[in-house]
């Protein structure tokens, strides 16, 4: 049976069309919702582009009222009725309520070697601490920010001329070969978790 999958963005969303693409390409998903906290977020408009559906809640109006926006977003995400829910560089953290409520079926992508680097910065991060590697994260989202049982990694090397940037954009090509590689895994029941 072919999943229901919604997912969650905030700028661009190339992790978003490429797992997009990947669901529409086999039978194993199908997307159903791609959602963003900003109106003005890139990624709308190329999920729009390939069929899927979209809303926008704008999270600004409900200033720290995090339960509020949450509520707002999930009127969209329960209409859609996915089974699993993606995190593709949404950039709100989640409360406790809403990580429970899709406990072992939401994943995340993280730019860093997880468990080191979470939160923000992570590349600049790798380059300061003279890190020989770098990479990416799928995991299952817990209430625990950027923590929970890891469903995948990749690794590329940290060059000695890195710059965050630069860095960025190697580690990013291997997000877009990792998630969907995850997501079908995860969507097949084929995935094995180990804690990060
Ligand atoms: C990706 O690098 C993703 O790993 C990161 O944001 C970028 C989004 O790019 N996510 C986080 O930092 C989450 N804490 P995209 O919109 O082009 O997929």
């Amino acid at each position: 049976m072919s999943k229901r999958v919604a997912i969650l963005i905030s700028g661009g969303g190339s992790n978003m069309v490429r797992l997009v693409k990947e669901m529409q390409a086999g039978d194993w998903a199908v997307p159903v919702l791609v959602a963003s906290n900003d109106p003005d977020a890139g990624g709308l408009k190329k999920a729009a582009d390939m069929g899927v559906p979209t809303a926008a809640v704008d999270h600004k109006p409900f200033g720290k009222d995090r339960a509020a926006f949450e509520a707002a977003l999930l009127d969209h995400i329960e209409a859609a009725k996915p089974d699993i829910l993606c995190l593709a560089g949404f950039m709100r953290i989640l409360t406790p309520e809403f990580t429970r409520r899709f406990e072992g079926r939401m994943l995340n992508i993280h730019p860093s070697l997880l468990p080191k680097y979470k939160g923000l910065h992570t590349h600049a991060r790798a380059i300061e601490a003279g890190d020989a590697q770098a990479g990416c994260t799928v995991h299952l989202v817990t209430a625990e920010l950027d923590d929970g049982p890891i469903l995948g990694q990749a690794r590329v090397p940290v060059l000695p001329d890195d710059t965050p940037n630069t860095l960025a954009a190697r580690v990013l090509v291997e997000e877009h070969r990792l998630y969907p590689k995850v997501l079908e895994a995860f969507a097949k029941g084929e995935s094995h978790s180990r804690t990060g």
